[in-house]
């Protein structure tokens, strides 16, 4: 019988309809990622693997395996793989895209409207029973509604986040590696330069995959060209930014706000320096965790596995 190790627990009754089929091993915590010397012994024994974005797959992982066929990885992103050292051994890679682009949108903007309208600052002040009086300005924020967002990575979540956005009457623009013209047709959405983009948008929304290019792209200059009432927004990878000099653009006035589902170092600890900052809202890297998507995905990474392991095409190639 084939051998699929899973690097975290997730539910048994994802993985019956394939138990008659595999021998399905997992690692039995559902909240602590796999350590470094079991994945390498499993991967040795294996012939798929369902991997998580927690899970560094390198090429001194990889040099154990020997069967392996298949590495699933329940993300759309796959920068936890080294594809190249995949690719020399003949491991497909697969991943996670469409199934949760529509919720990652919805992340997206609910993070941009909880930085905006100060909603998590808000329900501290109620929590911890500051609120006495109605004031004018208690609380005020930034509106949404005809600011412009500017979306870097104008991808399937791009293209969602532009569709939420033209429902609050935002004016769009985007700045990809390419033009995207049925969407500028579809969406009405406007390529500009990726600086023009920083200096004309209120919203600057991070939507690009982590690549050696993209490390940090948004470093002291980026930040610096932004209007002084920009509110930064990223879903995509903690790496894509300079976290000290976002932190230092936020504490010297030089954008307003922030709002962060991802980090360079993930988990952050509370004593994080942008956590200490009001104008901050940070998300523990939820963007695609709905029950539904969460359960979609874990579905189609078991479906690509047993399809390469079954001598078929995978349905999402990387
Ligand atoms: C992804 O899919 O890459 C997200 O970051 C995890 O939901």
């Amino acid at each position: 019988m084939k051998k699929i190790y899973i690097t975290r627990k997730i539910p048994e009754e994802r993985i019956q309809p394939f138990s008659e089929k595999y021998a399905i091993e997992m690692w039995p915590h559902e909240h602590q990622p796999i350590d470094q010397d079991t994945l390498n012994r499993k991967i040795a024994e294996a012939d798929g693997l369902l991997t998580l974005l927690t899970d560094p797959v390198n090429e001194e992982t990889l040099s154990s395996a020997s069967n392996l066929k298949v590495i699933a990885n329940l993300a759309v992103g796959f920068d936890n793989i080294d594809i190249t050292a995949a690719k020399k051994r003949n491991i497909i890679v697969t991943n996670t895209p469409n199934v949760l682009t529509e919720t990652t949108a919805d992340l997206t903007f609910a993070l941009l409207l909880s930085t905006a309208r100060r909603i998590v600052e808000a329900q501290k002040f109620v929590e911890e029973g500051k609120w006495e009086n109605w004031s004018p300005y208690l609380l005020a924020g930034s509106d949404i509604y005809q600011k412009t967002i500017g979306i870097v990575g104008m991808g399937r979540i791009g293209e969602a986040v532009a569709k939420r956005a033209a429902g609050f009457g935002m004016k769009i623009l985007y700045h990809n590696r390419s033009r995207k013209e049925r969407a500028e047709k579809q969406l009405g959405v406007r390529y500009v330069e990726f600086d023009e983009l920083l200096k004309t948008s209120d919203f600057v929304v991070c939507l690009v995959p982590f690549t050696p290019k993209t490390k940090r792209m948004f470093g002291a200059k980026a930040f610096h060209m932004m209007k002084q009432s920009a509110i930064f927004i990223n879903v995509s990878r903690g790496q894509n930014v300079d976290e000290h000099a976002l932190y230092h653009a936020l504490v010297n006035g030089e954008i307003k706000g922030c709002g962060l589902d991802v980090f360079e170092q993930e988990p952050i600890k509370k004593d994080h320096p942008l956590l200490q900052l009001d104008q901050v809202v940070c998300l523990p890297h939820i963007g695609s965790a709905s029950i539904a998507t969460r359960t979609t995905m874990i579905d189609l990474c078991l479906e690509n596995i047993d399809f390469v392991l079954s001598g078929l095409s995978p349905k999402t190639p990387v």
